[in-house]
């Protein structure tokens, strides 16, 4: 099996495409991977470093927007995990033009490459963004989606293309949409990697408005996890949501990354709201559990300790990126 891997250099796909190659995945060991990625500021190939030299592994310099390019590299592919997005909801808010032209018309590009080519079958990674901001209880995959950010309203738009091309193609095509992810390799301009590797350098911290806003974590091995068992034994045309049972508010957060670095909250600054920004995601996992036997495995408290070890043990990793987060 040759699978085509969009945006595999980012900080969740790079997870998925380590674990395949560790054949962690029942159903897909001995894969070939094929990296396709335009390496945009999140993009990084270090992410890839531990497997580079794996000859299982290849990579491709792509954007998903370059139809003529995925024409030349679908044809041996036999399926495709798409992860390549632009990512970050406050960029979003800043300029959403680089959002609608990667998640939406870079999706329809893949989409429409892939039907031609014959691809077997296709995952699109979606978000629980796409269902909007819930005041109480959790979503079904059956939820109407009223996407608020600019990010999510794009990710719906990509969530909702996919779904035409299984409705009116019949594509084999199955879409997961995650709760919020934390994990190694996550680049340091989210909230996780900002704060852990702002407070072990003795720096402030921003905390957005009063703190109260809610979401629900997942360790990344769990998401990749999650996506493995959709792409195996998930049915076409259908939705998986995948998330974690942790539901933290970022004030809650802000005291676990305090403590688990020993700081206080004289480290933490008042930061404006976020424009638009949602009170609480939280996504009811039954589906997936039922028809796949998924469950979460990371406990958050072992997982974040061990993310806050790896920040203090990989610094050449974050470094550079922490300059390039603020240029870009
Ligand atoms: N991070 C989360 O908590 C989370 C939660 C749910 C869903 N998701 C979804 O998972 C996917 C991956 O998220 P991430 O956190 O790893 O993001 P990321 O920003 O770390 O990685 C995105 C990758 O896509 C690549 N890319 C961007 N534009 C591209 C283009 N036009 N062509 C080819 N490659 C391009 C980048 O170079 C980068 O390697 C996204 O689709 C995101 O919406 C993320």
């Amino acid at each position: 099996m040759r699978i085509l891997v969009t945006g595999g250099a980012g900080f969740i796909g790079s997870n998925f495409v380590r674990r395949t190659l560790e054949d962690a995945y029942p159903g897909l060991e001995g894969a070939d991977v094929v990296v396709y990625d335009a390496l945009t500021y999140s993009g990084n190939l270090a992410n890839l470093a531990p497997v580079a030299g794996n000859p299982r592994y290849s990579f491709v310099h792509g954007d998903i927007r370059d139809r003529a390019l995925l024409e030349q590299v679908l044809p041996t592919i036999d399926t495709v995990v798409h992860f390549a997005a632009e990512s970050h909801v406050d960029r979003s808010v800043r300029d959403a033009g680089p959002f609608v032209d990667t998640n939406v018309v870079g999706t329809q590009r893949l989409l429409d490459a892939s039907l031609t080519a014959g691809v077997q079958r296709f995952l699109h990674v979606s978000t629980d963004e796409v269902y909007g901001s819930i005041a109480e209880g959790s979503w079904d995959e059956t939820r109407p989606l009223e996407p608020n950010s600019p990010y999510s309203a794009s990710k719906a738009g990509s969530d909702l293309l996919a779904r035409s091309y299984f409705r009116t193609h019949g594509m084999n095509l199955s879409i997961t949409r995650c709760s919020n992810n934390y994990g190694p390799y996550h680049f340091p301009e989210k909230v996780i990697p900002l704060f852990v590797t702002n407070l072990i350098d003795d720096k402030h911290v921003p905390l957005y408005g009063s703190g109260e806003n809610i979401r629900d974590w997942l360790h990344v091995d769990d998401h990749t996890r999650g996506i493995a068992l959709v792409l195996e034994g998930g049915r076409a045309g259908e939705i998986y949501n995948i998330g974690g049972g942790t539901e933290l508010s970022n004030r809650q957060l802000t005291q676990l990354l305090l403590d688990a670095t020993g700081k206080d909250w004289s480290y933490v600054d008042e930061a404006p709201d976020r424009k638009g920004h949602d009170l609480r995601y939280s996504v009811d996992i039954g589906k997936i559990r039922s028809e796949l036997g998924y469950e979460p495995r990371v406990p958050f408290e072992q997982g974040l300790a061990d993310v806050v070890q790896w920040y203090r043990d990989n610094r050449a990793w974050w470094e550079p990126l922490t300059a390039r987060a603020a240029l870009a």
